[in-house]
């Protein structure tokens, strides 16, 4: 069967991506990643896909007068290149209600903590003065709303005693890793549909839609 051609937007370290990159090393895996765009020339994901033989594109806002260039510009790239799923993973820029409604259910995004608490940036730091007890991270579908849509998949992270900003992200960023893959295929194995916003996951058992990730592996 053909594999889901996806492309992934990043803007930064791309460890996200390296996690989708190597789930679809595997010849059996439902989704290809065709293209990588970045929104900054220097970010090291970019060295990932080239590691990976994947054509990369930059594509920085700074380049166009205006956000409806920029966001043209990327759409019309995704269409050249017939790509079926957009992942975005730590793309740093908020794309516009037009950008969002185009790729409406054909766009995801992962967001480090259980949504829909503590949308936005410098999520760990917000956990910890809250005195939160569980983090954990989010793959969903996007909306114009920040951090928005229909939830897809989300693991479970204890905060642990003497917990910092640094340490929390690092276990939720491995999570992250763990999901963002089983996301992926999911979707590129037509389980999944969104009826009235709600996410609806067929034939999984047990139900990898919900991951309690165990710090200890
Ligand atoms: C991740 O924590 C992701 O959840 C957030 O931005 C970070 C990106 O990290 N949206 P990386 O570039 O994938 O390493």
């Amino acid at each position: 069967m053909a594999r889901m051609k996806v492309a992934v937007l990043i803007s930064g370290r791309g460890s996200n991506l390296q996690s989708l990159i190597d789930a679809c090393a595997d010849s059996a895996f439902p989704a290809e990643i065709s293209l990588v765009i970045s929104s900054q020339g220097d970010a090291h994901g970019l060295a990932r896909a080239k590691d990976a033989g994947i054509r990369a594109e930059v594509i920085n806002h700074r380049s166009f007068n205006a956000r409806q260039g920029f966001e043209a510009t990327i759409d019309a790239t995704l269409r050249a290149a017939k790509i079926e799923l957009v992942c975005m993973a730590g793309f740093m820029r908020i794309l516009t209600p037009w950008f969002v409604e185009r790729w409406r259910d054909r766009l995801i995004n992962i967001h480090p903590s259980l949504l829909p608490a503590f949308t936005g940036l410098d999520t760990h730091a917000r956990v910890l003065s809250a005195g939160a007890r569980f983090s954990g991270c989010t793959i969903h579908y996007v909306r114009p709303e920040l951090d928005d849509g229909p939830i897809l998949v989300q693991a479970v992270v204890p905060v642990m005693p003497g917990e910092t900003p640094d340490s929390l992200a690092s276990r939720v960023l491995a999570a992250e890793h763990r999901c963002y893959p089983v996301a992926l295929q999911l979707i590129a194995e037509g389980r999944v549909r969104i009826r009235n916003e709600l996410v609806e996951v067929a034939n999984v058992l047990p139900p990898a839609d919900i991951i309690m990730f165990n710090p200890a592996g």
